[in-house]
């Protein structure tokens, strides 16, 4: 995908239904920019002879966006357990000093950096409109690549959307299946995933079928079986959680989708809670389809996420609703998916700006650090009287940020309610029919002083 393209279907758009200027037939080559250059000098001149002003903010490259840097990026940390570096990066959020935020499941947190590119993006939209889409639309596909690399994807497998739940949308009406063609979910799986799924059953006669898995598993064997004796010889899709919402559950995905793979069913993933806090490499789990959020654990602006069609399944994926591009040009990746119309370039333009932040601390020191803060805190809550784990403590079964607990004899929401009134403490819960639990979800900007408030408040409470 590229500037000219993004140029020419907004061409496409600005012309009258049915004109039919094919995207491809627009000029997609030197003679295109080199106009957009001459174009730029002769509005800076003409804003400058109407205005008797000189236009130095039009088209000026140090404007807006380009001074996101400013804000210093944290860097590595030396150790994992050196407080006074994650103190440093802690001072690069805006975070409320009166709120302990332990709901990082719900929406991360931007960094400042990333606030700023937002506002600068949407700064230079105000000063340059409509000419200053192209420039924002570079800005806008290097953090599609950049989001594509993050998640060890290639270009082409990815496209951006605002969230999983969209994300989840495109999957669950893009996969072929016929009426009375069964597919096989979790009853763990959020709600951006189960509806649009009952949504077609309803609709189109396929049907769904559930597995229990328990709040934690044994071991990953469990949850291999109970996925394999669940399958029917009508299942055509069996859809999962990377990372559950609530118990923060780790599927072996790798294993899930090979067995799928054997079997010839489609594997699809939703990956909401993943991106960011545990390592996500595409290609390696080999799932066909993936939705994530970014604004959650990768820290990106709030509406932002990605779709991943694997490139061998491209060719089986009609996604309900597309994008402008042209539909039918596989050559094009994932164009056919999105962007839908106007959208939110200074948004998107910033996802590249929080890779870049977690990129500078290092993944492996986030998820060590996550690892840290949750570990500690399993052990702390289960040396509270009637508290026990809805989280496994094997690190392969669990993510690094998300430790749920349940308390016997105690409704969640009451507990949640208590601890957000008395301390300013925002965490979650997650009642389904098989579990009640409480959800802490904690991120690298979080501190073991705010879970030895937690673990304090608690103790008072019970
Ligand atoms: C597992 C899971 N899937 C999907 C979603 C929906 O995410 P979003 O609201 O960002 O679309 C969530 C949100 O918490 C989630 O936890």
């Amino acid at each position: 995908m590229d500037r000219d393209r993004d140029r020419a279907n907004e061409a496409h758009q600005d012309h009258t239904a049915g004109e039919g200027i094919a995207a491809d037939d627009n000029p997609a080559d030197n003679t295109a920019s080199d106009a957009r250059g001459s174009r730029r000098q002769f509005l800076k001149r003409s804003i400058a002879a109407a205005t008797g002003v000189a236009a130095t903010s039009v088209w000026d490259a140090s404007s807006a966006f380009a001074q996101e840097q400013e804000v210093p990026l944290p860097g590595p940390p030396d150790e994992i357990g050196d407080e006074s570096y994650w103190e440093k990066v802690r001072a690069q959020f805006h975070l409320n000093p009166d709120t302990i935020y332990l709901n990082n499941g719900t929406l991360g947190l931007c960094p400042k950096p990333v606030t700023k590119a937002v506002f600068d993006g949407y700064v230079y939209l105000a000063e340059t409109g409509s000419e200053g889409r192209y420039q924002l639309w570079d800005e806008v596909e290097e953090s599609r690549k950049m989001a594509a690399g993050f998640l060890g994807a290639s270009e082409k497998e990815i496209a951006l959307t605002r969230n999983a739940t969209e994300g989840l949308r495109f999957i669950v009406n893009g996969i072929r299946m016929e009426p009375g063609d069964e597919m096989l979910m979790t009853t763990d799986e959020h709600i951006a995933g189960y509806q649009p799924w009952n949504q077609r059953a309803r609709r189109y006669g396929i049907r769904v079928n559930q597995v229990q898995i328990p709040s934690p598993p044994r071991d990953k064997q469990e949850v291999m079986d109970l996925f394999e004796q669940a399958l029917t010889p009508k299942t055509k899709v069996i859809f999962f959680c990377h990372v559950t919402r609530g118990p923060g559950l780790l599927y072996p995905v790798r294993e899930l989708c090979d067995m799928a793979r054997e079997k010839g069913i489609v594997s699809a993933v939703d990956g909401a809670q993943t991106p960011g806090m545990n390592p996500v490499n595409l290609h390696e789990m080999g799932c066909d389809l993936f939705a994530t959020s970014l604004h959650k654990w990768a820290l990106t602006p709030s509406g932002t996420g990605c779709l991943y069609v694997r490139e061998g399944f491209q060719d089986n994926f009609w996604p309900g609703s597309g994008g402008n591009g042209p539909w039918n040009d596989r050559e094009q990746g994932m164009w056919h998916v999105g962007p839908h119309g106007t959208y939110e370039r200074p948004v998107r333009a910033a996802i590249k700006t929080a890779l870049n932040f977690l990129d500078s601390i290092g993944m492996d020191a986030i998820y060590a650090r996550d690892r840290m803060l949750s570990d500690n805190l399993k052990e702390r809550l289960l040396e509270l009287p009637g508290v026990s784990l809805g989280t496994s403590r094997d690190h392969a079964l669990s993510s690094p940020g998300i430790t749920s607990f349940s308390v016997e004899g105690w409704d969640t929401s009451l507990l949640r309610g208590i601890l957000e009134g008395k301390a300013g403490i925002i965490l979650s819960r997650d009642q389904r029919r098989y579990h009640d639990l409480v959800r802490v979800s904690t991120h690298f900007y979080n501190t073991p002083a705010e879970i030895d408030r937690l673990i304090e408040l608690l103790k008072e409470i019970l």
